[in-house]
């Protein structure tokens, strides 16, 4: 399908940092067990991401959501935050073209209850030529919950009919979301409840943003579903999943490369290194292991992109600790640009193109840490097309439960988010968080201490 693993500079044989092919034999079982595990929680319909690029249904119902959308509505702000929205963001970042030059719907991600952004594009759209869409898996987020009656009230001042211009995704049955849709006959598309937010990119969350945006979403699903296929792999270095999980606890677990960098050298992916942020943090940095131990586990994963990067953390990369495993992400196929030759002292650029230069400057990168005893991955991509796009989310997201496997850990929980949204709710004074509110306000008032200028 024209996804490419390299990972010759991930090894000792590569680049003399000391992960060598015993160790990655030596994880062949824990992978295979951690597989068959996974395997068996899909087919036992507990673990739902897995089957999502066969399920037909979604991808019907977001496409007619598209078509039936009529064409004065030019703009669509999806109001959803962390798998809620990373996702739709990244896919339409990725094959939406350059912000100026987008032809077709406008697809605008807030993705956050700051009013910085929220607040300059109500200013900026016309409610009657604009579809809200709420999407919350629990339909509970309180950033979601306020962006959501922020827009609605934007709506109701415009006098526009509430029902042509929101929509939402949630749960099929439960949560205030759900509820809403049902009292105000909203268009309503369901996430599965078998699958988790960062999951979720191929549930409606990330096919109704793509197919409003006329992005080709059945090839998205066509390119996930044949890399489904291939990290059912059994054997270890025929899994791309498998490989990059297993490359990365490793490299983890033996040498302390705690830091998993994406890096992909292509500004469409910015996206999507926001994305495997989210989701690699989420899923793998965990307390307790699966037996209750404490292990206060879990990577820190950092997204840059190249060539910018070069010029800002490149440097620590090379020179700073030796805890880091980058991931390159590089695109064969792209637009691109010859460079005109001219006399002087940029006559060596001329003839080649934009794009050889990223890619002389990615390998230069790699080749450069691997002299330095630095370990780095590459993921090539024989283009950036829904196709490929697909297929790079579904290994990101099965290597993500693989690795959980690999640590030991539960990957579909986020239990450590809950406790500072309680003290939030407290400071807000919602009922039932009235000792949240009483603590964190004592907590706050104890012995400050700070500077103002
Ligand atoms: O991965 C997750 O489960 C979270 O990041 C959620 O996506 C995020 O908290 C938003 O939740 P919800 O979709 O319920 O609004």
């Amino acid at each position: 399908m024209g996804i490419t693993l390299d990972y010759t500079l991930a090894m000792d044989s590569g680049c003399r940092c000391g992960l060598t092919d015993a160790h990655l034999d030596s994880a062949q079982d824990r992978f295979a067990q951690g597989l068959h595990d996974v395997l068996a929680r899909v087919h036992s319909d507990e673990l739902g991401f897995w089957s999502l690029p066969s399920d037909a249904n979604a991808l019907d119902e977001a496409v007619a959501l598209a078509e039936q959308t009529p064409a004065h509505i030019t703009d669509v702000l999806v109001l959803g935050i962390g798998g809620s929205s990373l996702g739709g963001r990244a896919v339409y970042e990725a094959l939406g073209g350059p912000p100026e030059l987008r032809v077709g719907r406008r697809i605008h991600f807030p993705d956050n209850s700051d009013p910085w952004r929220l607040a300059r594009l109500l200013e900026r759209l016309e409610p009657k030529s604009t579809l809200a869409v709420a999407i919350s898996k629990s339909g509970g987020t309180v950033e979601t919950a306020a962006m959501l009656l922020v827009v609605r009230g934007w709506l109701r001042d415009a006098g526009v009919p509430m029902n042509d211009h929101l929509a939402v995704v949630t749960d099929p049955k439960n949560g205030s979301l759900r509820a809403l849709a049902d009292k105000e006959g909203l268009t309503a598309l369901s996430i599965p409840p078998n699958v988790g937010g960062r999951f979720s990119v191929l549930t409606p969350v990330g096919l109704v943003p793509g197919a409003l945006a006329g992005l080709d979403v059945r090839a998205m699903m066509r390119g996930a579903d044949q890399m489904r296929i291939r990290c059912e792999a059994k054997e270890l270095r025929k899994n791309p999943a498998g490989l990059l999980a297993a490359l990365h606890v490793l490299h983890h677990r033996l040498f302390d490369r705690r830091i998993h960098v994406l890096m992909p050298y292509a500004d469409p992916l910015r996206g999507l290194a926001a994305w495997f942020v989210q989701l690699w943090a989420e899923s793998l940095g965990k307390r307790r292991d699966r037996q209750g131990t404490i292990v206060e586990t879990g990577p820190t994963p950092l997204p840059a992109v190249g060539a910018t990067d070069q010029h800002a953390q490149v440097q620590l990369f090379m020179e700073g600790p030796r805890d880091k495993l980058v991931t390159f992400v590089s695109i064969d196929e792209r637009p691109d640009l010859e460079i005109p030759k001219e006399e002087g002292p940029t006559g060596y650029l001329g003839g080649h193109t934009l794009g050889d230069l990223l890619d002389a400057e990615r390998e230069g990168t790699a080749r450069a840490l691997a002299e330095d005893r630095r370990p780095s991955l590459t993921v090539r991509l024989g283009a950036l097309d829904a196709e490929h796009l697909g297929g790079l989310m579904f290994v990101f997201e099965a290597a993500t439960a693989l690795a959980g496997e690999m640590y030991d850990i539960d990957a579909f929980n986020q239990p450590g988010v809950e406790l500072g949204k309680r003290l939030a709710f407290g400071l807000l004074g919602r009922e039932g968080f009235e000792e949240e509110g009483v603590r964190v306000r004592a907590a706050m008032a104890a012995d400050p201490k700070g500077y103002t200028a």
